[in-house]
């Protein structure tokens, strides 16, 4: 998969002395292939988020195209949308995403249960090999409350990528968690570019350069390609 980001900019409201709108993403053009993982560098402020809910098709962009392959995102009314997003594009959220009231597994089963269908066998041992692969299988029946954060962002990395999506996004995965579950979730995200998927990393931990293919640097909306010898 192909995703292509085609003059994008996000503007948003906010008063100022001679405008009242700011660009939290300038224009911008980019081309990232599966087999990759990016990471994109920034403080906090630059326009990671922005970007990159753009990209996986949840914040719509105020001018330009995101291209999956040949297919416009934007392009799609809000169902299908939906639908091509839950197949094809799996979001690790910034910050704490389980649902309380369901066990690990069912939080993992997530995105099969909000169509309302029957969880087939093949998903539910898919969930199992899931939780075996992140290594919190014997977390499996235990509810969120009862997690760390590590196993927390463990257990949202597997949801996002129990449908196999060919295209993952991950919004600051490593920003609450002690060295050895950063990297433990960054070769998690590693494995899956090696096995030939996009996985876009935001983050402003320069630890995860050192598991990516690409890095890229956010400031004040602007997004260039950093060159190698540039990371530190
Ligand atoms: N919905 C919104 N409305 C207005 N301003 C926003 C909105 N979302 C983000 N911003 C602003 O856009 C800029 C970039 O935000 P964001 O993409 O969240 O940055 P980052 O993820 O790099 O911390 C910030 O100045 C933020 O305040
Ligand atoms: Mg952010």
């Amino acid at each position: 998969m192909i995703v292509k980001a085609d003059e994008i900019t996000k503007q948003f409201l906010r008063k100022r002395e001679n405008s009242n709108v700011f660009y939290a993403v300038e224009k911008t053009t980019a081309e990232f292939r599966g087999g990759n993982l990016i990471m994109i560098y920034g403080q906090s402020g630059s326009g990671k988020s922005t970007w990159m809910n753009m990209l996986g098709g949840i914040l719509q962009p105020s001018s330009g195209r995101v291209l999956y392959d040949r297919t416009e995102l934007y392009a799609m009314d809000d169902d299908t949308l939906s639908k091509f997003r839950n197949q094809h594009i799996g979001m690790i959220p910034q910050g704490q995403t389980a649902i309380h009231s369901m066990n690990v597994r069912e939080n993992i089963l997530l995105p099969f249960s909000l169509y309302g269908k029957e969880i087939s066998a093949e998903t539910g041992e898919r969930a199992d090999r899931m939780l075996e692969e992140m290594g919190i299988a014997d977390l499996s029946a235990v509810m969120p409350s009862e997690l760390s954060g590590g196993e927390l962002r463990r257990m949202a990395i597997a949801r996002a990528l129990i449908r196999q999506p060919e295209v993952i996004f991950a919004d600051e995965p490593t920003g609450d968690l002690d060295d050895e579950n950063t990297r433990t979730v960054l070769s998690i995200l590693r494995r899956q570019a090696d096995m030939g998927k996009l996985v876009m990393v935001v983050t402003h931990d320069r630890e995860v350069a050192e598991f990516a293919d690409l890095t890229y640097r956010m400031s004040g909306g602007r997004l260039c390609l950093e060159e190698p010898e540039q990371i530190v």
